[in-house]
């Protein structure tokens, strides 16, 4: 059986989901957070130690003000009301991607989460916000380069904003599309990727466990035999 310490979730399906069942992309949004919830309680319970959550990409700029709004209200929001029970709960939290563009308002609400919760054990979670791979591969080499060292494997991977995490075990997209959008495409090489077809706020625990169980059978040969 394999081990899983780190699930990463591509997740995929909310605009398409408020489309279709309340006319408006944004309640798909919010809708999604209930989904959030579920996988962050069942990841507990499966003792993942990390999880790593896309929740708003380097290239999602190019999406309608009005939606990007809602979606950096919506964090807001969430992070306001939930950093408490996150901490009761035992999770850490860690933003990882660009705070350039974010506004101060979010940055200081990221950053107080972050210092609530640096303490805890039990689970981290990871919210991939404007982040896209190819920006943090170039912050990366960039760091590198100011500080004179090797570009060895281990010296990127201490520049990666996720310095200090396992590779995802396994990569989960939602939503029925089978691509990586910029996400962790370095940290993803060797990961176990499971493309699901149903979007983001209809995912269920079961689907989750399903998914984890085939994770457990599978036989990961890391190139060799
Ligand atoms: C994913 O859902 C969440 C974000 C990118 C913020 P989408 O908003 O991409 O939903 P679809 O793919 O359009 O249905
Ligand atoms: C990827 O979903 C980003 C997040 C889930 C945050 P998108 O819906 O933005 O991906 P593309 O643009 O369809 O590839
Ligand atoms: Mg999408």
């Amino acid at each position: 059986m394999n081990q899983l310490n780190h699930v990463a979730i591509i997740m995929d399906g909310n605009g398409r989901w408020g489309l279709k069942k309340k006319n408006s992309r944004n309640m798909g949004h919010k809708e999604g957070l209930n989904t959030i919830e579920k996988i962050i309680r069942e990841t507990i319970k499966k003792k993942i130690r990390f999880l790593t959550l896309y929740a708003f990409s380097t290239e999602n700029w190019k999406r309608p003000k009005k939606e990007i709004n809602f979606l950096f209200n919506l964090l807001k929001d969430f992070l306001k009301k939930k950093t408490n029970q996150l901490n009761k709960n035992g999770i850490k939290f860690k933003m990882i991607g660009s705070k350039k563009m974010l506004s101060k308002k979010l940055i200081e609400i990221l950053l107080n989460s972050e210092k609530v919760t640096k303490n805890n054990k039990t689970l981290q979670i990871n919210l991939a916000l404007n982040y896209g791979s190819k920006n943090e591969l170039i912050n990366a080499i960039n760091l590198i380069k100011k500080k004179k060292i090797n570009f060895s494997e281990f010296n990127i991977n201490k520049h990666l904003y996720t310095n200090n995490l396992p590779d995802p075990d396994l990569l989960i997209r939602t939503g029925n599309t089978n691509r990586l959008s910029n996400f962790m495409l370095w940290q993803l090489a060797y990961s176990e990727i499971y493309f699901e077809k149903k979007l983001w706020p209809d995912f269920t625990i079961k689907n989750y466990n399903k998914i984890l169980r085939k994770f457990k059978k599978t036989k990961r040969n890391f190139g060799n035999i």
